[in-house]
Formats: C-alpha cells, structure tokens, sequence
C-alpha cells in the first residue's frame, strides 16, 4: 500500500517504524521511465521505498519556467503504486520550506559551469532542497540519474562536505528508442522539435566516436558536437563542452576521465544531455 503525505509530522510519523534501509527518490513529478528507473532501482536495494513529488520553485531561475512545468499527481501516485513505493510525500512548499526560512546550501566550484553558468541560483535550489528532503527522510540510500550530471555531482560534493549520512547512487540515463532522453520538458516540444530533438544524443555519439578512434583534443570534440547540432536548423545550441569527469573543468586534452555534455534550445524548452568518457 502506498502511503500520500503532505506533512513533515505525517512523513516522520510513517518513518519512524519502517524496516530499513531506507531508499530515497526525490522528484519534481511528472513522472517517466527515468524516474521509475530510480524507484525499481531502490525497490530492489531496500525494504522501504520514499518518493518526494515536490516541483522546488527555489532552483527555478525564471518565475515562468516554474509556472510551466507540468504538474499530475494524481498520475504519478499510481505510477508510484505500480512500482511499489511505500510512502509518497507530496507537500505544500511551507512543509518544506517552514516559516521564515532563511538558509541557503551554496556548493562552490562544481556547480559553477555548464548549468550553474546558464541557470543562475539553480544548484543552490537544488542543494538547499535536496539538504532539506536527506534531513527529513534519513534515508541510507538515495538515488539520482545520470541524465543531470552535474546535479548529481553537487549533490556528492554536498553530502560529504556536510557529513550527511545519505549515500548517494547514480543510475543509467533511460532513453527513447530514438535515443532522445527522457525529461518532463519532452512534453513541451512541437512535432517539428520532437523530430529533430535525438540530435543531442547524435552529437554526443559523434563526439564519442571520435574519441574511441584517438582524437584527445577538447576543441575537435566540442567542433564535432557543435557541427552536428548547427545541422539542425531547429536546434540551438546553448552551449557543448568537454570537461574533466571530476572537476568539470573545460579540456585542452584529454587523459583521463571526461564529461561531453550539451544544452539545447527548442524553441522555448531547454535540453541536456551527456556522455562519460572513461578513460
Ligand atoms: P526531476 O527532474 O524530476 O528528476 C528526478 C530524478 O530523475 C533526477 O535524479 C534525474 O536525474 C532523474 N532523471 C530524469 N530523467 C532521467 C532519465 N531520462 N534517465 C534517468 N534518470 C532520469 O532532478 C530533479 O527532479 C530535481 O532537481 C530534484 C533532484 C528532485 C531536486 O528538486
């Protein structure tokens, strides 16, 4: 039976004789594959599963993104159900954010380029919630995908600097047959963009192909990831790099581990995607 709470007296009240561990899945809502990927994930490393469905206006720079962002709780509780989540904890933004709230979770270098550069504030939205929903749920385990690389490392980076019990999992990016990612934000996309969209995934693979065959150097990669996108006349791109997989600094050579990633516009709706190249 999956439990729907709103308070954080509800939620601790459930938590308090659960068998543990505990596995934690936090989400923005309209769920997919990718988010049923983490909860089938932690179903089978834990006796006791908890999704949050909590859309976080603090790691929305633009008051209208957050407006737009598609909301259906009452299709992501029966997804939950499906997948044999235990307690949903859907709240209103005052359970988790209480009154007169007045921190912020600022994590320093790693959350500086790529999206912390094009969305300013959203890593210190994404830490401060993320601080909140690991302190509230206590979990042992917690489970983000690999599809937003960066927030997963600025999560890692927050939960060792702050001593945070959670240990943090990463799981595979779950893909269209076509090879576009899953997002909520796919639903946003005309037929037009819908179409052209898996040129994200192309250019990350022509990118990587050019590395499985010798080529080390960061410009002739970002040129290969820049060339295919431009094809594209839909498509414009917001930014393509090529970083150190640890520090996710920009690369001259690569000799080591390396992160490709690219955003893309559509229009008005913005897609990411990347690749880890392991050296
Ligand atoms: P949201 O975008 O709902 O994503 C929730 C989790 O699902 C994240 O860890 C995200 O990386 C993962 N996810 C999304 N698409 C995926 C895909 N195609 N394959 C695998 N995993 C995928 O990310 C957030 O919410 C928020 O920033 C949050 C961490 C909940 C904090 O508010």
């Amino acid at each position: 039976m999956t439990q729907v709470l709103r308070s954080r007296a509800e939620l601790r009240a459930a938590l308090a004789s659960v068998p543990r561990p505990v596995g934690l899945v936090p989400t923005m809502g309209w769920l997919h594959d990718g988010h049923r990927s983490l909860i089938r994930r932690a179903r089978a490393d834990n006796p006791t599963v908890v999704t949050t469905i909590f859309v976080n206006p603090r790691q929305f720079s633009q008051a209208q993104d957050f407006t737009k962002y598609p909301r259906n709780e009452v299709r992501d509780v029966a997804i939950c159900a499906d997948e044999g989540v235990d307690i949903v904890w859907a709240p209103p933004a005052d359970e988790v954010y209480v009154p007169g709230f007045d921190t912020l979770v600022s994590v320093g270098a790693i959350a500086l380029p790529l999206e912390g550069a094009a969305r300013p504030g959203h890593f210190d939205g994404v830490a401060t919630v993320v601080a909140i929903l690991f302190g509230l749920v206590g979990a042992e385990h917690a489970y983000f995908g690999q599809k937003d690389a960066q927030q997963v490392m600025v999560i890692r980076r927050m939960a060792r600097d702050l001593a945070l019990p959670t240990e943090v999992i990463t799981c595979p990016i779950v893909r269209e047959p076509d090879g576009l990612a899953l997002s909520s934000r796919n639903v946003h996309l005309s037929l037009a963009e819908r179409a052209a969209a898996p040129v994200l995934r192309q250019a990350l693979l022509a990118a990587c192909r050019k590395w499985g065959a010798g080529e080390r150097s960061g410009d002739a990669l970002r040129a290969t990831m820049r060339a295919a996108l431009t094809a594209v006349p839909l498509a414009q791109p917001e930014y393509v790099s090529v970083a150190d997989g640890l520090t996710l600094r920009e690369l001259d050579r690569i000799d080591g581990p390396a992160l490709l990633s690219v955003a893309v516009r559509f229009g008005s709706t913005r897609l990411i995607d990347n690749e880890l190249l392991e050296a």
